[in-house]
């Protein structure tokens, strides 16, 4: 298999927040990443602005660090490619919410590039700066801004966050980010839906009994406390990622492969999203384990109520899914790291084999993290003498097997994500309204928890949730798959 890397057009980004956690962690070595793949010209530029007094040569250095600390191991140890991408950094000074370094950063744009601006700063400052790239007029009408979750904690802060930015950019012009939307994984669930004949047809609550999302960590919330408490698991991970997935999942056919035809479907399967009631939902906390402290230590507040594990079971009312539950899963300090979407079919209707042959179903498993790929159970008979006795077997296919070598170079979510921004293609980014759509889903859940003062159910580390959870499949006569990397 060959791949093909087509570099993008000549682009000067600007990073926002350029001395920060995301820039150095993901951005910057992404953005080397693709520079070592071929994919970004050698004309492209990155201006890293933020508050810290800071020259060129000191960012240099800074990203150099970040480079060899969080960089690919293969590109980061080539002393002359991280010399050749530093090249192509630059720094300003900015005061997003004052008047300094916006001249500067004016006098460092050039004409005929494409111009990207990364807000990864906080989005109480998304209004600022687009008021500045506007006034000074750094930014014009073929500029893209990028922003950065959360957006939003609420359906009216994610309505006066997109009123900021809609005041000086046009909807085309904006793109959100959820990196989930950039996993390999998630955009072949697409090509497998809607490039197969053989899956499409049984797509439906007259097939599928039940589909089961699952992302799993096992990391806990140490070190980002003070963020994560104000949000919990519902807000951090339910609201975008996982709803990202279940669009993917449920979404009709759009017409074309077209960032608004795409949105549009989306939206629709937000919209038709039954209300959950609360005994459709279990939250979960994290207790203290041997290899580490609870939730509430972690968080520094021993009374905290914010869940960092959430389960539930959801409905769709629409003609496709009206019928079949979609039962919903995430949480931090789990068992194993893994995520996966499972897709089970119905029993056959009639089983010629009789009582013994035992029941077996088909179930389609895309398994986004680790070990990319995609399983599906198919049932045969037991090989050998003995009977018609039947057995599930796996059908499985690891993109790594797959790719080959390639699957190293598969770029990761954002580095995939930053590339499109540069082609101007908005299909793995948030519009507006599903953002909105979302928190109006999720506001009266997690207004709900309040009024009633719901307290999460304590989990161990190193589990599969709380019991309750479990509970929540079972009393539907089904089981959660086992959390397995
Ligand atoms: C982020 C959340 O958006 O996604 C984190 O804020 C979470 O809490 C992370 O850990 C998970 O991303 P990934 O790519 O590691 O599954």
């Amino acid at each position: 298999m060959v791949s093909r890397v087509i570099p993008v057009d000549p682009f000067d980004l600007v990073i926002f927040g350029g001395t920060g956690d995301l820039a150095r962690r993901k951005i910057l070595p992404g953005l080397y990443r693709r520079m070592a793949a071929g994919q970004m010209p050698a004309e492209a530029r990155i201006i890293g602005a933020a508050r810290t007094d800071l020259d060129r040569a000191g960012y240099q250095a800074m990203v150099r660090e970040a480079i060899e600390e969080f960089g690919d191991p293969k590109h980061a140890g080539d002393a002359a490619g991280v010399s050749d991408f530093l090249e192509r950094l630059d720094y300003v000074a900015v005061d997003a919410t004052g008047d300094d370094g916006w001249k500067e950063l004016k006098g460092k744009m050039r004409d005929g590039m494409i111009r990207a601006f990364y807000f990864s700063v906080g989005p109480s400052l998304f209004g600022d700066l687009a008021e500045r790239l506007k006034a000074h007029k750094i930014a014009g009408d073929e500029s893209r801004i990028v922003v950065e979750k959360p957006f939003g904690h609420d359906l009216a802060s994610a309505k006066a966050l997109n009123a900021s930015l809609a005041r000086y950019f046009d909807e085309t012009q904006i793109y959100r980010i959820d990196h989930y939307l950039g996993k390999e994984t998630v955009q072949n669930l697409m090509a497998v839906r809607f490039g197969n004949m053989l899956f499409e047809p049984l797509w439906n609550s007259q097939y599928v009994d039940h589909i089961q999302i699952t992302v799993a960590e096992t990391v806990g919330v140490a070190g980002r406390g003070s963020y994560y408490d104000k949000s919990g698991a519902m807000r951090d991970m339910v609201q975008n990622h996982l709803m990202q997935l279940l669009c993917l999942i449920a979404m009709e056919p759009p017409a074309k492969f077209d960032p608004d035809a795409v949105r549009d479907e989306k939206l629709k399967v937000i919209r038709a999203l039954d209300p959950v009631d609360h005994h459709e939902i279990v939250r979960g906390q994290y207790d203290a384990g041997a290899d580490g402290p609870s939730y509430r230590e972690d968080v520094e507040d021993p009374k905290s109520r914010t869940e960092s594990y959430v389960a539930m079971k959801l409905g769709l009312s629409n003609w496709r899914w009206a019928g079949t539950p979609f039962y919903l899963r995430t949480g931090k300090r789990l068992k194993t790291r893994a995520s996966e979407i499972a897709v089970v079919f119905k029993d056959a209707p009639h089983s010629i084999f009789g009582p013994d042959a035992g029941r077996h179903r088909n179930i389609l498993t895309i398994r986004l993290q680790p070990n990319e790929g995609m399983e599906l159970g198919v049932t045969i008979k037991e090989p050998g003498p003995g009977g018609m006795r039947l057995m599930d077997v796996p059908l499985d296919m690891s993109f790594a097997d797959a790719l080959g070598d390639e699957a190293e170079e598969v770029p990761d979510a954002y580095e995939r994500l930053i590339m499109d921004v540069i082609r101007g293609n908005q299909t793995l980014f948030m519009r507006g309204d599903e953002v909105e759509a979302a928190w109006a889903w999720t506001d009266p859940i997690i207004e709900g928890w309040i009024d009633r003062h719901d307290v999460p159910k304590p989990y161990d580390p190193g589990s599969s949730g709380p019991d309750d959870a479990m509970l929540l499949v079972h009393r539907d006569g089904r089981k959660w798959r086992d959390i397995r990397a």
